[in-house]
């Protein structure tokens, strides 16, 4: 009997898109999935430290899994992903049943690692991981993640991720090509490009292409009808890269634009490279060339430094926008980065009500956007029925907004085209037309 194995993954899109590749080593050195825990040879944790608290979730599994392990001695543990790259052998010491630990660079070795004794850890940085194609085991048939590019250059002041995933590195746009038409060919319909700073992508290719140009080569691809992306860094935003969302017909009308705050001086302190206004200077380009482009943002509340008066910049930036949904976080000290050796750290509690505030806030802004969209008719990609009430099926438009409706099974994996008949806060709700 073949030997199974089980993952849990936490933090981004970009991990979980890891889990895939990990979950494709695996199925190619002929093991099977395990449907939990109990029943696994090897568990993998593909683990996220962008803030404390996706940190803590690991830790709290991963004494779980000591007590699984005392039942179960022949099963192994490995931990993936940016805890393992930042605490490397670290781990051993503190957790020693953990058998093996990878970091995001060398999913590639994984099989050498857990089947060839060639020691217990692969957590150097690989420049050539970008160079490497990589088997994948994906979820569901409609949409697909596809990276283009690994790690980050920006040294944000906040951010652990240029030390967890390393120097800024493009795929070759032949690869992402190569992936893109073979998942189109296999019926995927929707493409989510990953990476840190689409944006700058290309940068250190020999082939002169920047990310604008490996849209419309994508766009070419007969079978696929969406395509999307993140990370978009609002320093290296280009008009170009707008005009090629509003021109090719498959790129969805979304950018997400991380602003982070609101205050010039915050932003200068976080080392965005931006202030307000310039920021608020390519949103306007954006709304010039498209007036109905979706627009998302992050936001982190109380960095270091950040007054009372500095928060209401913030509030200001999000009243002027008006952005079709936020990712709010409060500010998480992270080892090793720049802010957490800034003075003037900002209490818990003040944290928590700034992000409550933001929250409300947007809600009304959410709200208030979905209600234009009563009466009119949306193209609708469908997932499939609604978790929450499987009588009705639910999809996304290509702004990415989710709407539910009252189909049948078969149009799931289609488009059809919705009358928007109700807006909720995060939802919208239709009927077939
Ligand atoms: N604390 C809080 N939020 C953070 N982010 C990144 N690092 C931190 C941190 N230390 C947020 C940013 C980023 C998103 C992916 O996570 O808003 O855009
Ligand atoms: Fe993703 Fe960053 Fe978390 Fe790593 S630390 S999993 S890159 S969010």
């Amino acid at each position: 009997m073949s030997k199974k194995y089980h993952i849990h993954t936490f933090g981004c899109q970009m991990n979980v898109h890891d889990s895939e590749k990990i979950a494709g080593i695996f199925n190619d050195t002929g093991y099977g999935t395990a449907e939990d825990s109990g029943d696994a040879d090897i568990i993998v944790l593909n683990t996220c430290s962008i803030r404390a608290k996706a940190e803590q979730k690991f830790y709290s599994e991963l004494g779980k899994l000591k007590k699984i392990k005392k039942k179960n001695p022949n099963l192994k543990i490995a931990v993936a992903g940016c805890i393992a790259q930042q605490s490397g052998k670290q781990l051993f010491k503190r957790f020693p049943y953990i058998d093996f630990l990878f970091g995001p660079d060398n999913i590639g070795s994984l099989n050498t690692l857990i089947e060839g004794g060639n020691g217990r850890t692969a957590i150097e940085h690989n420049p050539e991981y970008h160079t490497s194609v990589i088997p994948m085991k994906r979820e569901g048939g409609l949409k697909a993640w596809v990276s283009i590019m690994y790690g980050c250059d920006n040294f944000c002041a906040y951010c652990i991720v240029p030390y967890t995933r390393g120097r800024e590195r493009s795929r070759p746009a032949s690869d992402i090509y190569n992936e893109v038409k073979s998942l189109a060919d296999e019926g995927f319909k929707e493409i989510t490009l990953l990476g840190q700073n689409v944006n700058s992508y290309g940068k250190n290719l020999p082939d002169n292409i920047d990310f604008p140009d490996l849209l419309s080569k994508l766009n070419e691809i007969d079978g696929l009808q969406r395509i999307r992306f993140v990370t978009s860094h609002p320093r290296d935003f280009s008009a170009k890269l707008t005009r090629a969302i509003r021109d090719l017909s498959k790129v969805c009308e979304h950018m997400h634009l991380p602003i982070q705050a609101g205050s010039d001086s915050v932003l200068k302190s976080m080392n965005r490279g931006y202030t307000y206004s310039e920021y608020k200077a390519k949103i306007d380009i954006i709304r010039d060339l498209d007036p109905y482009m979706a627009v998302t943002t992050d936001i982190i509340v109380g960095f270091p430094g950040e007054t009372d008066e500095d928060f209401e910049k913030t509030i200001q930036a999000l009243t002027e926008i008006e952005y079709d949904a936020i990712y709010a976080f409060k500010y998480s000290k992270r080892p090793g980065t720049e802010a957490l050796y800034l003075p003037d750290h900002v209490d818990e509690e003040v944290k928590s009500s700034r992000l409550s505030r933001i929250l409300k806030l947007q809600e009304s802004i959410c709200y208030r956007k979905n209600k234009i969209l009563e009466g009119k008719v949306v193209e609708v990609l469908v997932d499939g029925p609604s978790e929450n009430d499987p009588t009705r099926m639910t999809g996304r438009t290509r702004s990415n907004k989710i709407v539910n409706f009252s189909g049948d099974i078969a149009d799931g994996g289609n488009s059809v085209f919705i009358k928007i008949l109700e807006a909720k806060m995060h939802s919208l709700n239709g009927e077939k037309v």
